[in-house]
């Protein structure tokens, strides 16, 4: 979508009142408590406000969850903080607040889809001015404006929302590019000298990993007899000539000649149109994303994998490393999280052997696909496998539901995921986990593309049958109720 000025400045008028209010809370050094969301996106997004509010010198705190509830939201009024933000989540219970309790002030920072612009508090979210949240602006774009607004200075946190809109993966322009409000935080950052972006090969871990080892583990592109397959990478750069090494030391893609990535490129493109798959050759290049103040090798240089480190830490109850990073620190803070993403991958390749170890553990329903981890997969990391699993399914027209046990709560953690061709079609599963929660007793919500829910455990087999039968009556052109 092209954004017009006036959206953008109706927008922007909204981000400065929220700066405001934020200014005028520092002013009076309230302490102001902030709630984001346990993800990349939403890490990002609280280390954003965090340190915009560090450099104020004002007092705060951060809490990163992976949702709001009834229980939450008594805890906040128990505690009754002067003022409350949340960031990248929150509209739906902010409302239940504001109604509960007067002498809190609330701030949403958000770009989840809503019902209705709330009137009861101050709600910065680009879908109140015709702005798509699902692919324009992240949460910690959100944040990042009104960051922006509270100081100049913090432009330099502009490559954090970068890293925070490929988390939530906005990269929906033509050839993986960030695109909409997203774009003029990539400018930002580009003016600010923080931020490089070119086209280029895409393989993930272009940074951190020897080219080999780059090119078997990405599954976007997905390369049928390379990914995954470490000696046949190897078999095919021996044939072109390539150097796995240089004195000794491993290459990763970015230290590739032009010629050599020239090479490969065609070489892999010739692979495909072999197979039959030349839809995916046009996947091999995109925007490539470089944060350039960072250190060769780590994994925060390249933004997609900076991504991948904010939300192994947020995934493995370390969200705390995350802001941290996100707000300056290296490190130590660097050291840890380095660790903590090798422990996430491990968990993560654990849950997806589980997963396809047995044919039945993918259901196949009539208009959607169900994965059921029980107990075994944790809850908090049920929605990374579901992104993961759902751009490898051999329908892309049914939506993956994938959903775990929260441990002890009686409730079960759904994480729902489709396709760019079914939200063309007019398909949005956070409508429909909304309406389909509500009527089991539980909460849901999300973007299009991509959208989650709480359902009490007992409600689990109702919930499933009737997201199969709104996904039907959806692509039937009939209403879903609401
Ligand atoms: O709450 P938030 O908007 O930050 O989360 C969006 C989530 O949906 C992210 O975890 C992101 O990885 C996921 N997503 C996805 N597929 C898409 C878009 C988003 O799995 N196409
Ligand atoms: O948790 P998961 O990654 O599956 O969430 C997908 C998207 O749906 C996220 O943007 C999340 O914030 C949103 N969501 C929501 N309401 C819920 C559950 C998830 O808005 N009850
Ligand atoms: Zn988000």
């Amino acid at each position: 979508m092209v954004i017009g000025t006036s959206y953008f400045s109706d927008f922007l008028n909204s981000v400065l009142e929220a700066s405001k209010v934020i200014y005028e809370a520092v002013s009076e050094d309230l302490l102001i408590h902030i709630y984001s969301h346990l993800d990349a996106d939403g890490i990002a997004a609280g280390g954003i406000i965090g340190k915009a509010l560090q450099r104020l010198d004002a007092r705060f705190r951060i809490r990163i969850t992976q949702w709001v509830d009834d229980k939450l939201i008594d805890e906040i009024i128990r505690e009754k903080p002067p003022i409350v933000i949340f960031t990248d989540l929150g509209t739906d219970y902010a409302s239940l607040l504001s109604k509960k309790v007067s002498d809190i002030k609330i701030i949403v920072l958000d770009h989840h889809q809503i019902g209705c612009t709330p009137q009861s508090f101050l709600c910065v979210n680009p879908h109140i001015y015709g702005i798509d949240g699902a692919k324009d602006i992240s949460g910690s774009g959100v944040a990042y404006f009104v960051a922006k607004a509270l100081d100049i200075s913090n432009v330099d946190l502009a490559p954090i929302a970068v890293v925070g809109a490929l988390g939530d993966l906005q990269d929906k322009y033509d050839q993986r590019m960030l695109g909409g409000l997203n774009q003029k935080i990539v400018e930002d950052a580009i003016n600010a000298g923080l931020l490089t972006v070119e086209k280029d090969l895409i393989f993930f871990g272009r940074e951190t990993r020897p080219i080999h080892k780059a090119l078997a583990a990405t599954t976007s592109p997905f390369i049928p007899g390379i990914s995954g397959a470490e000696d046949k990478v190897l078999d095919l750069l021996a044939s072109l000539g390539i150097p796995l090494k240089h004195d000794d030391k491993w290459r990763a893609l970015r230290d590739l000649t032009e010629d050599e990535k020239k090479r490969l490129c065609s070489a892999l493109a010739d692979y495909l149109l072999s197979k039959g798959l030349h839809c995916e050759i046009s996947n091999l290049i995109g925007h490539v994303y470089t944060l350039t103040r960072e250190e060769p090798w780590t994994p925060l240089r390249d933004g997609r994998e900076f991504s991948v480190l904010l939300n192994a830490t947020g995934r493995m109850n370390k969200s705390g490393v995350g802001v941290a990073i996100c707000m300056g620190d290296r490190g130590k803070a660097l050291e840890e999280a380095s660790k903590i993403l090798e422990d996430y991958r491990k968990t993560i390749n654990k849950y997806l052997d589980w997963v396809t170890e047995k044919p039945g553990r993918i259901q196949e329903l009539e208009y959607i696909y169900v994965v059921y981890g029980g107990t075994y997969i944790d809850d908090k990391i049920i929605g990374a496998i579901s992104s993961i699993l759902s751009s490898n399914l051999p329908n892309p027209e049914k939506p993956l539901i994938a959903c775990s046990d929260v441990k002890n709560e009686g409730i079960v953690k759904v994480s729902a995921r489709t396709t760019d061709i079914m939200v063309n079609r007019g398909l949005n599963l956070g409508d429909i986990m909304q309406v389909a929660a509500e009527k089991c007793k539980g909460k849901g919500g999300g973007h299009n593309i991509a959208a989650g829910a709480q359902i009490p455990k007992e409600k689990i087999e109702e919930f499933i049958n009737l997201v199969n039968e709104l996904v039907r009556r959806k692509l039937a052109g009939e209403e879903i109720g609401g």
